[in-house]
């Protein structure tokens, strides 16, 4: 299996962006343990970031036929980009949503999520680790015999 893990806007300045709410290690850093728990699990990963939303709609169109599945980080774009909801359902390739603060937990603005309803399920609120807790549930979900 191959994985796309796909980074949103402003997750490039991870390490030194409001370490309170995401901690203090950087994409690289994050980029680090996931290249290291694929190896461990035996698949292959791309592991990209874009400030530019249709950048991301292009790596999202991109996955067609090369990953088997997605982890999306779309930070903010989130809670706009109707374009990027579009872009999962068009493909129809497994998404994982994916948050490192408990959006729920924050501004009422971060409590909509444009990515939910078209994703597999959503993991946020467990900072970098769930990262690695993404990877484990969607290789969960590719292995899973159908009923
Ligand atoms: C985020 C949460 C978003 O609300 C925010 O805009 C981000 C990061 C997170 O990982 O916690 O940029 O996606």
């Amino acid at each position: 299996h191959s994985i796309l893990i796909l980074n949103g806007p402003n997750l490039n300045l991870l390490g030194t962006r409001q370490p309170e709410v995401y901690g203090s290690e950087t994409l690289a850093d994050i980029e680090a343990r996931c290249r290291d728990k694929a190896a461990d699990l035996g698949i292959e990963l791309a592991f990209a970031q874009s400030n530019h939303e249709g950048t991301l709609v292009d790596l999202i169109h991109e996955s067609r036929g090369t990953h088997a599945g997605i982890i999306l980080n779309a930070g903010a774009y989130t809670h706009t980009s109707v374009a990027l909801r579009d872009a999962i359902s068009s493909v129809e390739l497994p998404v994982i949503e994916l948050h490192l603060s408990n959006i729920h937990a924050r501004e009422s603005f971060r409590h909509v999520s444009h990515i939910a309803p078209v994703a597999l399920g959503q993991i946020c609120g467990f900072g970098s680790a769930g990262y690695l807790l993404s990877m484990d549930a969607m290789l969960s979900h590719l292995t899973q015999k159908p009923p």
